[in-house]
């Protein structure tokens, strides 16, 4: 089911004041495909989930799946199936009644809801658990509870919200390609919200990532990766995040401390604009003949390859690099570099370059 948002916008009212939570955003999320929802805490992600849901009333804006406009469709109308951060089970349940609490709502006979429980309960792996309560399973046992239960319904739409963030770390990689896998095998569209950039990559066929209500780019993670619209998006994605370095044009060239950055760089500059290039750690190339000296302060093996903390000569903050392993570089040490690709942003943070 393709499910298209289009100007949805949320205000909340509160005695300070109106808060703007989501802000005329535009999304299409393509039939069949998992859309991650990315962005800081607050920047509206659940709230957008929960209009989707049917949870919260849209202030402006309108919902369609697939033909049909839903804005005003209560919940249990949509056809959603929705995880929680807090899985949210019955405690006093067995993890089959759990399972099956849905389906006995929509008064579904007991055999066919069984089989069904039974069905979606193999599809998460947890057939053998079906008799315990859920105060006696772990985190992602009990997350993958809440997905079946979700998902026993057949909803057209499976809505996520953090579902792995009271994980710990082995079991959020671990559950995360569950939900892919899950995720796949249904084929059911599923928006997938998370403040994590690195989960919202691996995971999703295509991501959002917003701020403050807004939707800043969509795009497949790759791309939004390799060519950011913006500073924001370029600091939010990526770790260690991307280097910013201030920059100004002075007699028409991009000045950065005091040297040319780059002479091939053909943008209509303003006298004395002042710039941001964005390096990522990875755009970093220690070059004997490079242009830029930096004095390595740290060296830290992760892997395959090593994360350098070090600064430009002269400068005070620090910048990160990351090389190949096999590369000799030592700390407390005086090298030379160069950079292999670059962004550059204007003072508001749109890219120029
Ligand atoms: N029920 C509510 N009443 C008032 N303000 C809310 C409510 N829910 C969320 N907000 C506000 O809306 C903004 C977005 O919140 P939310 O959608 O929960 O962000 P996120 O899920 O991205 O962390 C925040 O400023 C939050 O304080
Ligand atoms: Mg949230």
């Amino acid at each position: 089911m393709e499910v298209k948002l289009v100007n949805l916008t949320k205000i909340f009212s509160k005695k300070e004041g109106d808060v703007c939570a989501v802000d005329h955003i535009n999304i299409t999320i393509p039939n069949g495909k998992l859309v991650g929802l990315l962005g800081p805490s607050g920047c509206g992600k659940s709230t957008t989930l929960y209009m989707i849901a049917g949870l919260h009333r849209p202030s402006d804006g309108q919902i369609f799946f697939g033909e049909t406009e839903v804005s005003k469709y209560p919940p249990e109308k949509r056809g959603i199936g929705l995880v929680f951060q807090n899985y949210a089970l019955y405690p006093h349940l067995t993890v089959k009644e759990n399972i099956m609490f849905p389906l006995e709502n929509k008064k579904m006979p007991k055999k066919e809801a069984l089989e069904k429980a039974q069905k979606y309960a193999a599809l998460v792996g947890i057939e053998n658990l079906m008799d315990r309560k859920p105060g006696q399973l772990s985190g992602g046992q009990q997350q993958r509870v809440a997905i079946a239960r979700a998902l026993v319904k057949e909803p057209e739409v499976l809505l996520l919200d953090e579902p792995l963030s009271n994980l710990d770390a082995r079991l959020r990689l671990q559950t995360r390609e569950e939900i892919k896998r899950i995720q796949k095998n249904t084929g059911v569209t599923t928006i997938f919200v998370t403040h994590d950039q690195e989960e919202a990559m691996s995971i999703s066929d295509e991501i959002v990532v917003m701020n403050f209500g807004v939707v800043h780019q969509i795009g497949k993670p790759q791309d939004v990766y390799n060519e950011p619209i913006d500073m924001f998006v370029a600091k939010f994605l990526g770790t260690p995040p991307i280097n910013i370095l201030p920059a100004k044009v002075v007699n028409s060239k991009i000045k950065l401390f005091d040297d040319e950055f780059k002479e091939d760089v053909k943008i209509d500059f303003v006298e004395g604009q002042e710039l941001n290039i964005g390096i990522r750690p990875e755009f970093v190339q220690i070059d004997e003949n490079g242009k830029y000296e930096i004095h390595v302060e740290m060296v830290e093996y992760i892997g395959r390859d090593k994360s350098i903390l070090f600064h430009f000569k002269g400068q005070e903050s620090t910048c990160k690099a990351i090389v190949p392993s096999n590369l000799m570089v030592e700390p407390d040490s005086d090298i030379k570099i160069n950079f292999n690709r670059f962004f550059l942003f204007d003072k508001e943070g749109k890219r120029l370059v």
